[in-house]
């Protein structure tokens, strides 16, 4: 099997390479064998991308915007998330949420399940064979009932879990103001024995800072609450990091813990933008991420138009850097950064075919053919996808 192709990808050791009329070639173990002569064909090949950031369970309401984070909870996601106790239901939204995240060339994920015990299972079965981790979402105070879970049988479900999938399972607790310092504790613990990874929000928005600092008068930030619980370390994935000080920065980067920087929610919700340009200047790991629902678009491709878009004027991305941010940097904060995340000998086979509008042009790198496909194809990314494969397997054909 091969996939011909120009080819644009990230490398492990810095830098992007480009192959003009090249092609990927397959090993039987669905491994990237070499990279050989090209055919003539006019796509372009990326990795496979990779969302950092992503609730299953809000794929139906994604883009259903009210006034700030807190209401839009309340009024809209925590109602949805509540159907997902019917299993039909949830099984009929996980296909549909397979099917979305094929059509936009997402082939690994790091997603947030439903607050039910039984949701971990359903990312894990249901939208195979991508590359999916994650877990269900952990509340135990302040939500509606029908969401909480008692502390102890979140600490009992969570250990259950680590043990039935292994590094798969991520710890999940959804943020600060719905999780006991009982359970953070808990779940703190746990990392502490297993090493296991932690997903969860944090500083998304200013009404939610102040709740977290009424709820935690003890602690000296937002982010020294996950610290103090012991939750934050290198398999820590931060959502959003919007609102942070100079100390949680140095803080962040001491745990080397990942941030999930969501662009197009933070459009979507007004909740700020996050200052990218002193997060690199920091050395702050920064992955890419939908963060569907508040993000209203399930495609990587969107949010890389975005992140160029938004932070213009502050620092210039180049379409290598968000490429990087939404393919490699992802399989990073995954744990899966040895294996994916890269068009590179030995790699699993993850990639995507993008139609180029009119072709390469002549001597036109392939960074500039994907700035024109993030431009041309706004607002309609499934058809500028005209292949993904994932292990090398096929599930979109060309
Ligand atoms: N903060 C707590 N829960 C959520 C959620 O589901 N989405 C977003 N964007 N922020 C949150
Ligand atoms: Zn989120």
């Amino acid at each position: 099997m091969r996939i011909d192709g120009h080819i644009l990808t990230p490398l492990p050791e810095g830098g992007t390479a480009f192959f003009r009329d090249s092609s990927l070639e397959a090993g039987t173990d669905g491994r990237i064998a070499g990279i050989g002569e090209g055919s003539g064909a006019e796509h372009l090949i990326i990795p496979g991308l990779v969302d950092a950031h992503v609730h299953l369970p809000q794929f139906r309401v994604r883009g259903l915007f009210t006034e700030a984070l807190l209401p839009w909870l309340r009024e809209h996601i925590w109602p949805e998330e509540a159907r997902f106790v019917e299993d039909e239901y949830a099984a009929q939204v996980a296909r549909e949420f397979r099917a979305g995240l094929v059509a936009v060339g997402t082939t690994s994920a790091l997603v947030y399940g439903a607050p039910q015990r039984e949701s971990a299972a359903l990312l894990f079965d249901a939208l195979r064979p991508l590359c999916v981790q994650g877990g269900d979402v952990l509340m135990d105070r302040n939500g509606p009932e029908e969401l909480l879970r008692s502390t102890d049988e979140t600490l009992e479900s969570s250990a259950a879990s680590l043990e039935r999938w292994g590094r798969r399972y991520w710890l999940t607790p959804r943020f600060a103001p719905t999780c006991s310092g009982e359970m953070m504790s808990g779940l703190g613990k746990l990392v502490a024995m297993k090493q296991s990874g932690v997903q969860t929000h944090l500083a998304e928005n200013l009404d939610e800072i102040a709740w977290v600092a009424e709820l935690h008068p003890e602690a000296r930030s937002y982010a020294d609450v996950y610290d103090q619980f012991g939750l934050l370390g290198p398999r820590t994935v931060l959502g959003h990091c919007i609102h942070l000080d100079d100390d949680d920065l140095a803080l962040i980067k001491a745990r080397g813990s990942w941030v999930a920087h969501c662009p197009t929610s933070n459009v979507a919700l007004g909740s700020g933008r996050m200052p990218i340009e002193k997060y690199q200047t920091r050395g702050l790991r920064i992955a890419l991420a939908t963060d569907v629902g508040a993000g209203p678009n399930l495609s990587m491709l969107d949010v890389m138009r975005s992140c160029i878009e938004v932070h213009r004027g502050h620092c210039d991305l180049r379409p290598a850097d968000v490429l990087r941010m939404a393919s490699l940097a992802g399989a990073q904060a995954m744990g899966e950064g040895n294996r994916r995340g890269a068009l590179v000998k030995g790699r699993a086979l993850d990639a995507v075919a993008l139609r180029v509008p009119g072709g390469l042009r002549a001597g036109e790198h392939g960074e500039a053919a994907l700035l024109r496909i993030l431009e041309g194809f706004e607002g309609r990314y499934e058809d500028a996808v005209v292949g993904v494969w994932v292990g090398g397997e096929r599930l979109l054909a060309i």
